[in-house]
């Protein structure tokens, strides 16, 4: 197995960056595309449930949004939004599809793009092979405004990565003491592995009431505030709806489904904060060097090589 050289990397990377800025090849539009991953502590919160309608709802809002599956474990984004993807990013890494044969267009402006195992695999890429896929992943950077990550659950190194990888992270979870518990131990890892400068904001999925879930919210931003010395932004709320399992039953998107139903609401809610957020708004500074598609994986690249 061929190791990726991330001090090789870098430098080619550096320098592709410098060439393309220099020869103009970089428009004033390219590396805007703000990402943001979707994880939680505790599996099963709602994270693809969420990352998919949030998709559908910024896409209505005139976004153009690119949803990763980045579940390495059960990939399901598809079934939730009734399309069937036949290859994903590993078939890509093995050169036995192209890139576009990859993207399922799910609605106007919204694509998937399932990763699957394949985005574990960029680590193990020789760095010529990594930096080409990088390259080729880096037409999302001038077809999507959002990148969202749905990622797997819990504090595996891969979920990990991913959320430092991104500008920003979306993290879930419900009124439960358990998924609160888990909440909190991600926010810890996230904490310490990505510094005082990272970007996260909390979902509170399931809530019975407004209050619950404000009350949930202030429990986890002043452990954050007291024990991490962090700031956790509240990003909103999404109550608990019978819709979301009446759709996913039917393989609908509970936006699609039944547009009018609380969780939809609120799911749509959270989207016109997001859409005002960004791409152009502020972002945080870690995200100021290699931002876009192409910064995100390039990081990402580098998170997987130097936990293994
Ligand atoms: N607001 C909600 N109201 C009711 N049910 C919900 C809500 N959000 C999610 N669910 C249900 O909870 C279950 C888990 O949701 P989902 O698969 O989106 O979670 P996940 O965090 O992606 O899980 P995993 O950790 O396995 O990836 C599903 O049955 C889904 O329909
Ligand atoms: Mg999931």
């Amino acid at each position: 197995m061929v190791r990726f050289d991330a001090k090789l990397a870098d430098q080619a990377y550096e320098l592709r960056e410098l060439v393309a800025a220099e020869t103009g090849q970089i428009s004033a539009e390219s590396g805007r595309l703000r990402s943001l991953a979707v994880t939680s502590g505790k599996g099963g919160v709602g994270k693809s449930s969420i990352s998919a309608n949030l998709a559908l709802a910024l896409g209505r809002l005139g976004k153009r949004v690119a949803l990763l599956d980045a579940d390495l474990g059960l990939a399901n984004l598809d079934l939730l939004l009734g399309v069937t993807s036949r290859y994903n990013l590993a078939h890509v890494i093995r050169g036995e599809r192209r890139l576009e044969e990859v993207f399922v267009e799910v609605d106007e402006g919204v694509l998937i793009v399932p990763g699957g195992v394949g985005m574990a695999d960029i680590a193990d890429l020789d760095p010529r092979r990594q930096l080409a896929l990088i390259e080729s992943l880096s037409v999302l950077d001038s077809m999507a405004d959002v990148l969202i990550v749905d990622t797997g659950a819990g504090l595996h190194r891969t979920v990990v990565s991913f959320c430092l990888a991104t500008d920003s992270v979306l993290l879930l979870t419900t009124p439960e003491p358990a998924a609160v518990r888990d909440c909190y131990g991600m926010l810890k890892v996230l904490a310490f592995s990505g510094g005082t400068g990272i970007d996260v904001n909390l979902v509170v999925n399931m809530a019975s009431s407004d209050e619950e879930a404000a009350s949930v919210a202030s429990r986890v931003q002043m452990a954050a505030a007291q024990f991490l010395g962090i700031s956790v932004p509240y990003a909103g709320y999404v109550l608990r709806d019978e819709a979301v399992r009446r759709a996913a039953e039917t393989s609908r998107p509970f936006l699609i489904y039944q547009p009018g139903c609380a969780a939809s609401q609120c799911v749509r809610w959270i989207a016109s904060r997001l859409a005002k957020a960004g791409p152009s708004g502020e972002l945080p500074p870690k995200a100021v060097v290699g931002r876009g598609v192409k910064g995100f994986l390039f990081r990402l690249a580098k998170r997987l090589t130097r936990s293994r």
